[in-house]
């Protein structure tokens, strides 16, 4: 495949992609992103994620300078173009360029970019590699709903994680209160109940844990959106995160310990044979995944 970039209309190699030096996507973190799957040269789940894009840009007062009908017809002329089988396509809106300063600017267009990369999901259970996790407090601001390029604290907090040798940290607020991960939202069985943190300015309402709540709801497991604790954490029978990338991806460790003897656990399992079912409903016309 090709690795394609799409800046504002203007399509070119991905290593020739380049932004303007005062774009405040650059200079402040003044933007909001989105990360869209590919499976198949079909973008999944394309509108929940372009509803999302519309709402962090509303949150922060962007005017997106294209309609929804455009910024589909570009993505799914990016990924024809790029001939992606398997990967992700990355889409950030800024405020635009303008000359520095705090206050927002009057006039300035916002800026669009997108890109397409490879990225390959693992072809069966057996292929998952369950990861490890450590918990950290979440320092972030209170605006976590908002898909922000602002990353720093999600970044430093995974590199502690692979520090410790783990592949995620699951942040935690006063109380001990679980939120989600630095890039994944966080779902434990807690006495037969899947519980997860509940909608709010707290975490980012994830597409893939909208996908998973709904498969659990079809298959009658009790579910409850409702905040859990480190403690109930280290109680969980099973525990595992949802991202656009991992997809729902089993937890085997949380600070060394393990979680269960067996991960992923039967809920886990029937929950990644459900989505990979979606995944082929809407990518493959119903037919088996494959590259
Ligand atoms: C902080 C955070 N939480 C949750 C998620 C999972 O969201 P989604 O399933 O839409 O990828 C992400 C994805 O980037 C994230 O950054």
């Amino acid at each position: 495949m090709k690795c394609l970039a799409w800046i504002d209309g203007y399509v070119c190699d991905i290593s020739e992609g380049q932004v303007p030096l005062e774009d405040r996507g650059y200079l402040f973190g003044d933007g909001v992103y989105e990360v869209i799957k590919i499976y198949n040269e079909k973008p999944f789940y394309l509108h929940p994620h372009l509803q999302r894009l519309q709402n962090s840009a509303n949150a922060i007062d962007i005017e997106i300078p294209y309609s929804m009908e455009e910024i589909e017809t570009e993505i799914n002329g990016l990924i024809e173009k790029s001939e992606c089988r398997g990967g992700y396509l990355y889409m950030q809106l800024t405020r635009g360029s303008a000359k520095r300063d705090h206050l927002l600017p009057e006039g300035t267009r916002p800026s669009m970019v997108m890109y397409v990369r490879e990225f390959t999901s693992p072809a069966s259970i057996e292929d998952i590699k369950p990861s490890s996790c450590i918990t950290l407090p979440d320092e972030r601001w209170m605006n976590c709903y908002i898909k922000s390029v602002n990353l720093l604290p999600n970044v430093l907090a995974r590199h502690k994680a692979a520090e410790a040798g783990a592949e995620e940290a699951i942040f935690y607020r006063s109380g001990g209160i679980v939120t989600e991960g630095t890039r994944t939202n966080i779902f434990a069985v807690i006495d037969g109940v899947v519980r997860t943190h509940p909608e709010s300015k707290l975490i980012l309402s994830g597409i893939t844990r909208m996908i998973a709540l709904d498969i659990l709801k079809k298959l009658d497991v009790t579910v409850s959106e409702a905040a859990f604790k480190l403690e109930d954490l280290e109680n969980a029978a099973e525990v595992w995160t949802t991202s656009t990338g991992m997809e729902i991806a089993p937890v085997a460790k949380i600070n060394g310990r393990p979680v269960s003897d067996t991960v992923p656990g039967p809920i886990c399992k029937k929950l990644i044979e459900e989505f990979w079912k979606k995944v082929e409903a809407e990518c493959y016309d119903g037919g088996k995944r494959r590259d």
